[in-house]
């Protein structure tokens, strides 16, 4: 019989903590772990450098046919390569986060990605976050999970990560940019942030990510546990 590999989808709007507890999820599992969204950064970031227009379709769409993203993992975590260079911080920076919706409500770009996330999660366990991997890119995914937060806790968080990273940071910037991003990616027409209805929905606002972390690798142990 063919092995059946296990693939968890996280979904949620921005600065859940997705990232974080995904990377310890799949390090606890002997998983890979793919952070999408670091796809559309690095697309955004391409877009910036070569003066193409982030809501540009066509121009878009051309740019990632010609670009080549990989995530490869180090001592540090998961690092992100565009086109050989390492952008792994460039990516968290201001104007990017600024601009990525743009980019992610592009649906022929959207298209694109998500043939490429399903090729890197093909034939392995995996642990894949997102807005839309529940409900599209991986919707036999064995495993879903929605972490939301309320929004003051999430810009608190992401400000707390971009000072502890050295990124320059502004609190009340950064609530109004997650607002924002959480606007245009709920409202976009194709792959728009929602709960997938078999998702089961973690409240994290006032988890440390050690709980999180558990009440997901318990979700886990029950879908093994149904199939013994
Ligand atoms: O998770 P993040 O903040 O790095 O995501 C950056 C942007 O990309 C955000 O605006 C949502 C979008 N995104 C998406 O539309 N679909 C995904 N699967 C992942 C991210």
């Amino acid at each position: 019989m063919q092995e059946q590999h296990t693939a968890i989808a996280i979904d949620g709007p921005a600065a859940a903590g997705k990232s974080t507890v995904a990377k310890i999820v799949a390090d606890k599992l002997n998983y890979i772990y793919v952070d999408t969204g670091a796809m559309y950064r690095a697309l955004t970031l391409k877009a910036l450098n070569d003066k193409v227009d982030p809501s540009d379709d066509d121009a878009v769409l051309d740019l990632l046919m010609n670009t080549n993203i990989e995530l490869t993992n180090d001592s540090t975590g998961q690092r992100v390569i565009l086109d050989g260079k390492d952008v792994t911080e460039e990516i968290r920076y201001q104007p990017v986060s600024a601009n990525v919706s743009y980019v992610a409500k592009l649906s022929t770009v959207r298209q694109e990605m998500l043939e490429r996330q399903r090729e890197l999660a093909k034939d392995r366990g995996v642990v894949m976050d997102g807005r839309d991997i529940g409900t599209h890119v991986l919707p036999n995914a064995q495993v879903k999970i929605f972490l939301v937060a309320s929004v003051d806790e999430r810009a608190k968080r992401r400000h707390d990560e971009n000072i502890a990273k050295g990124i320059p940071s502004d609190l009340e910037q950064l609530k109004a940019e997650i607002e924002k991003r959480d606007e245009i990616d709920s409202n976009r027409e194709t792959a728009p942030l929602v709960r997938a209805d078999d998702a089961i929905e973690v409240d994290t606002t006032s988890l440390s990510i050690d709980e999180v972390v558990r009440s997901i690798l318990q979700e886990v142990e029950k879908y093994k546990d149904k199939q013994n």
